[in-house]
């Protein structure tokens, strides 16, 4: 295994696209200490891929079309050996395409396909260690439906709910109010797949809920409807561990100037002018909740990232209501914005340490896989074997 190239994988076709230049950005800082190349692989906003050192300097994404043209486009490939790496195209007159072994990919993506498997599907495809939750746990993770079923199995507190889909809303539109009234205004309405608040909205009445479905369906064609709770204090924590040993940060109290933080509440409010992603978000660390409290939540933290089949980290948000101290798993971020570092760093790990971390269980899980019989040596289609099988002709 090449031990000095990693994969920095971010961009993508996704509303999170420019928090997640920032979350690779940060990360290369990061680890520019740890002996390490760096590669980046950017996928631009209608999905092409490219790489060039030039992708992780901030100010490059200033004139992105200059920087477009810059990057070489790659993909994903196997040497003469089978062994898995980068490829680039040729680019020029001179160049020739190169081919670049790899380490690890570190996934620093957020939304859509490079965090709801696909992109981990691709790393798995080409037998590449990667950063994060494998393919079932970065799809439960991003589905906001599916993660709260399963926790509702194994009797993990989430709100209640109405799931509505779009054919469904069309038939059956009187039925879907009528369901998501029981529940009671107000009501917050948010597309199943999304993040970063894209398509949330809270709602008072009959008129301003179908508003909202209508509006939130261009998101997405799976919404719910979900009891709002009130008072509400959000509560975050981050774990970091697999299968085998976890460990929970401590809790953050993430602040939005009204009760629904927004996509602006999370991203930009860095004082300084500078892009910091979701470590430029208000905050307070730790959360100011009691010590009860606070190892309710971690326990729970720990309990679904274990149900979900998690690795690396993830960042797990919580609604608690101030008033009777009931807590609610609200969603899971498999790969959480700025991999979640100030929250380690609160935790007396640096960032450096966390990536190192995130990068051991990657190979670790990769090695494990590769440890099973996952294919067998004996030809079925060899001539011997397809002679017996003539018997077969016309059966399945
Ligand atoms: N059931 C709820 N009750 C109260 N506030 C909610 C509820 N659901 C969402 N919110 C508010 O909306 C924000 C965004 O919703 P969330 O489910 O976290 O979606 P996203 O994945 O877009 O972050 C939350 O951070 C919270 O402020
Ligand atoms: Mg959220």
């Amino acid at each position: 295994m090449p031990q000095n190239n990693l994969l920095i994988a971010f961009g993508g076709v996704s509303p999170e696209h420019e928090v997640s230049v920032l979350t690779a950005i940060q990360a290369a800082h990061a680890l520019s200490q740890s002996g390490r190349t760096l590669i980046p692989l950017y996928i631009t906003k209608n999905g092409r891929w490219l790489t060039g050192e030039h992708l992780l300097d901030l100010e490059s994404y200033k004139e992105i079309r200059q920087a477009e043209e810059k990057g070489r486009p790659c993909h994903f490939a196997l040497d003469d050996q089978g062994r898995p790496g980068l490829r680039t195209s040729p680019a020029g007159w001179l160049r020739k395409p190169q081919w670049i072994s790899l380490e690890a990919v570190i996934c620093a993506f957020h939304g859509a396909d490079g965090e709801n498997g696909s992109f981990q599907g691709l790393c798995e495809i080409y037998n590449l260690p990667y950063t994060g939750a494998g393919v079932s746990a970065s799809a439960l993770g991003m589905d906001k439906r599916l993660a709260k079923e399963l926790c509702r199995r194994h009797e993990i507190p989430v709100v209640d709910d109405v799931w509505i889909r779009e054919d469904h809303w069309v038939r059956e539109q009187d039925e879907l109010v009528r369901q998501a009234e029981k529940l009671g205004y107000p009501l917050y309405v948010k597309p199943v797949t999304l993040g970063s608040s894209i398509g949330v909205h809270r709602v008072e009445n009959r008129e301003a809920l179908s508003d909202a479905v209508e509006s939130s369906f261009r998101y997405d064609m799976d919404l719910l409807v979900e009891k709002a709770v009130h008072p509400l204090t959000e509560i975050n924590c981050s774990v970091l561990g697999d299968d085998d040993t976890l460990q929970t940060s401590v809790c953050e109290q993430p602040l939005g100037k009204e009760e629904l933080l927004s996509f602006e509440d999370k991203y930009m409010q860095g004082d300084s002018g500078e892009a910091k992603g979701m470590a430029s978000a208000s905050r307070r660390i730790p959360a100011p909740i009691s010590d009860e409290k606070t190892a309710e939540i971690q326990e729970l933290a720990g309990r679904i990232f274990r149900l979900l089949g998690c690795a690396g980290v993830a960042r797990l948000d919580f609604l608690l209501n101030r008033e009777n101290g009931k807590v609610y798993f609200n969603e899971i971020n498999t790969i959480p914005g700025s991999f979640s570092f100030y929250l380690w760093e609160a935790s007396e790990m640096r960032f450096d340490r966390l990536l190192e971390e995130m990068i051991r269980i990657g190979k670790k899980r990769h090695r494990k896989k590769n440890s099973r019989v996952r294919s067998h040596d004996i030809n079925l289609l060899s001539q011997k074997a397809v002679k017996g099988l003539k018997g077969l002709k016309g059966g399945k």
